[in-house]
């Protein structure tokens, strides 16, 4: 798998990705802000960016990994996770790496917003594969993915496109998965594209490992 240059590009050139995902925040929020000894919970952040839902996770008091190709995006996790201020149970994890393939350990909840979509067809299934692999028995997914409906994500000119899913795509690469499957929508006016209105349509996927 080549890593797209486009998204060191963008991490060393500004802020993406820094505030928590808010369908993610519910899932968080739905199924485990009732566990007491949250610190023993490992989250893997696929594709983590700039950190803003490994951010949360950590704050919330999860143990978290993120993983992401550019390494100006996991200074800046690691910068913060590291800051004076910060009293951890468990330190947050960043690594520099690809997300077809993940570190040799097991974790209770895989989650992945919106960064597996930006993979070709058949790394995505990999990158899914990998993540099963990567989960204890019955361990979890999170994911969130463009809808085909959506038209792709329109974003600006440098930017790198994600290619759209679709819902018998998902039943393929989630094949050693139980899963459930929900649609959000939303319009947003660009800013880097003049205020242009788009229609954004994402499919989230609720997964459990067979
Ligand atoms: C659309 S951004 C999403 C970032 C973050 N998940 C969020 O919600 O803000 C996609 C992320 O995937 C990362 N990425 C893309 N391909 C990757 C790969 N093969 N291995 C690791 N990270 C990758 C990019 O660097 C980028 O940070």
């Amino acid at each position: 798998m080549i890593f797209d240059p486009a998204w060191e590009a963008i991490h060393a050139d500004r802020h993406w990705g820094s505030w928590p995902d808010e369908d993610l925040v519910r899932f968080v929020g739905r199924n485990y802000f009732r566990f007491h000894a949250r610190h023993h919970f490992d989250f893997l952040d696929l594709g983590c960016g700039a950190g803003g839902n490994a951010r949360f996770l950590a704050t919330e008091g999860f143990s978290v990994t993120g993983i992401d190709g550019s390494k100006s995006a996991i200074e800046r996790c690691f910068n913060w996770s590291t800051s004076k201020s910060k009293r951890w149970m468990v330190a947050p994890q960043f690594l520099v790496g690809d997300i077809t393939k993940l570190p040799p350990r097991e974790f209770d909840c895989i989650i992945d917003i919106c960064s597996i979509q930006h993979l070709s067809r058949d790394d995505r299934k990999i990158a899914v594969e990998a993540a099963a692999d990567a989960l204890k028995p019955k361990g979890r997914m999170f994911a969130k993915m463009l809808h085909f409906a959506s038209h792709g994500d329109l974003g600006a000119p440098d930017e790198p496109k994600a290619a759209t899913v679709t819902s018998a795509e998902i039943h393929r690469i989630y094949s050693a998965f139980d899963f459930a499957l929900f649609n959000t929508q939303y319009q947003r006016a660009h800013p880097r594209l003049g205020g242009v209105k788009q229609t954004i349509k994402h499919y989230l996927i609720e997964a459990v490992k067979r």
